[in-house]
């Protein structure tokens, strides 16, 4: 079967210098749905600009749908549908108005549109909302609206840019499973960007990890996860120090501590990291260490960036929200 996506080196540097993709190199499966994740600046729209053939690359390839979005830009757009980071409804039309439009502009002919906005609508569940305008609409609805006006000329291949920013917890749960209960319908491949590691470490099939415009992974989530090996034992010690790691390294079962986070907290991977609490206690109590937490968990995707970056994700997320433009 061919790839719904697939670039080979893809990388582009903006005239201004900027090298914001470097590289990229990735699959994506027809039917899946692939969250393309990473901080603020990651490359991430830049990517799917180029996936789109609203970017031209300046280096590599990418195909979607098998054809070069490069050389067949008209191709590609035909077999896609994109939504954009902003809402793009018009207020003063009503849901069933905006998606006449959406499918006008996709060369559907009225005849072939109705039915199908009718679906949709159905599906997306605005059915009532239809014809009412936009302007009255809750966020959550508007989403829908914009999946829907996205997906009208029945494309093979859904981008959707940071489709939940803004959106809270619970909305981004339902926005999630609003977009698996698509893809149950039809057959469709949904790739999507995302700041937001958690909910693409449950909801997504497989992900991509960006960090300044180059791949840091990819795979399931809980591949990922599972590279990490084990456990995670978090260690923070009540006062910075240099013999805490020395301690750590001696007690059987840990191997390596990676330098500590900013929080001055202590991370090892180890095989049950239960049972490795008391030893820790032990082994640092005999030292003269006084400790502020000790504990064990499975790791997260967090943890997988800070693993493969040294940096922890938050701290860019946390920006993101604060309302702060491009880190440099
Ligand atoms: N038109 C442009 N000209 C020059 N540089 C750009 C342009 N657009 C983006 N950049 C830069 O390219 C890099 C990647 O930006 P991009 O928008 O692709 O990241 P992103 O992952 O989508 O970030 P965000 O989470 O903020 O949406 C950043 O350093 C950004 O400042
Ligand atoms: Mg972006």
């Amino acid at each position: 079967m061919t790839d719904a996506i697939r670039t080979d080196a893809l990388g582009k540097t903006y005239p201004t210098g900027t090298v914001a993709v470097k590289d990229v190199t990735l699959t994506v499966r027809p039917g899946e749905i692939f969250g393309f994740l990473g901080p603020n600046g990651a490359g991430k729209t830049t990517t799917i600009s180029m996936l789109t053939t609203v970017l031209r690359p300046t280096s590599g390839r990418a195909e979607v749908d098998g054809i070069d979005v490069a050389r067949y830009p008209g191709r590609v757009r035909r077999r896609i549908g994109l939504v954009f980071q902003r809402s793009t409804a018009d207020e003063v039309l009503t849901g069933r108005e905006n998606l006449e439009v959406a499918a006008g502009l996709y060369g559907l002919s009225p005849a072939e549109a109705r039915p199908r906005i009718r679906e949709l609508l159905d599906h997306l569940d605005l059915g009532d909302a239809a014809d009412r305008r936009v302007r009255g609409y809750s966020g959550g609805m508007r989403r829908r609206l914009e999946i829907a006006a996205g997906i009208v000329h029945s494309p093979r291949i859904l981008f959707l840019d940071e489709p939940t920013l803004g959106l809270d917890p619970q909305g981004r749960a339902e926005f999630w499973e609003f977009v698996r209960d698509l893809r149950r319908r039809q057959e469709l491949t949904v790739f999507l960007t995302t700041h937001y590691l958690d909910e693409a470490d449950r909801l997504a099939d497989r992900i991509s990890i960006i960090d300044h415009g180059q791949l840091l992974t990819t795979g399931t989530p809980g591949e990922l996860k599972d590279r990490l090996g084990g456990d995670l034992l978090v260690v923070r010690p009540a006062r910075a120090g240099d013999g805490i790691v020395r301690v750590l390294e001696s007690i059987p079962g840990i191997a390596n501590v990676d330098p500590p986070a900013p929080d001055g907290a202590y991370r090892m991977h180890v095989a049950r990291g239960e049972s490795m609490v008391p030893s820790v206690v032990r082994a640092c109590d005999a030292a003269g260490i006084e400790l502020a937490t000790v504990s064990a968990r499975s790791p997260s995707l967090d943890d997988v960036f800070l693993t493969m970056t040294g940096r922890e994700y938050r701290e860019n997320a946390d920006a993101l929200e604060n309302g702060h433009t491009h880190s440099p």
